[in-house]
């Protein structure tokens, strides 16, 4: 029986700095979910092709199921925990979604918000078929895209307002 490598890491998450000790190949999606319990971040399909694992680093949207751990670390991640304000204030973003009713499962949501947020501060939300084209990595099963994109745009306007 081989024993395991584990690579101690230090990860800046929603403002909190944790040290964990992972395996070299450990997903970011891995480690938020199974090592530091921020189950926000969803697992569909854990290989890029779904966007329920999107997360921020350094303020830019990233896969967390095509990011290594260790490649996070020194950088600033956000969840979408750590998306609302200390007070509980919702980002414009997560309010647009609930304000247009823009889930149904709510799986593919917390990647849908956090994609929402980049495509926005990109400046991609100009009208719906921008919103459409710079959202279409974030699949939803439900098919909700019709009040996904009515929340990117409003968000995205309260946001310039
Ligand atoms: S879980 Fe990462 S893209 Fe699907
Ligand atoms: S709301 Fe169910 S997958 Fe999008």
């Amino acid at each position: 029986m081989t024993s395991k490598t584990l690579i101690p890491i230090q990860l800046q998450i929603n403002g909190h700095q944790h040290e964990l000790e992972v395996e070299p190949r450990v997903t970011l999606l891995d480690a938020l979910r199974d090592h530091l319990g921020l189950t926000g971040t969803k697992k569909g399909c854990d290989h890029g092709q779904c966007g329920a694992c999107t997360v921020h680093i350094d303020g830019q949207r990233v896969l967390a199921c095509l990011t290594l751990a260790a490649q996070a670390e020194g950088r600033v991640v956000t969840t979408i925990e750590g998306l609302a304000q200390a007070n509980g204030t919702l980002h414009a973003v997560q309010a647009a979604f609930l304000e247009q009713d823009a889930f149904q499962c709510g799986y593919c949501t917390p990647g849908q918000i956090m994609s929402a947020v980049a495509c926005i501060r990109e400046g991609h939300a100009g009208s719906d078929d921008e919103i459409r084209e710079y959202m279409a990595g974030n699949l939803c099963r439900c098919g909700a895209y019709p009040h996904i994109v009515a929340a990117v745009r409003q968000a995205a306007t309260e946001v310039a307002s």
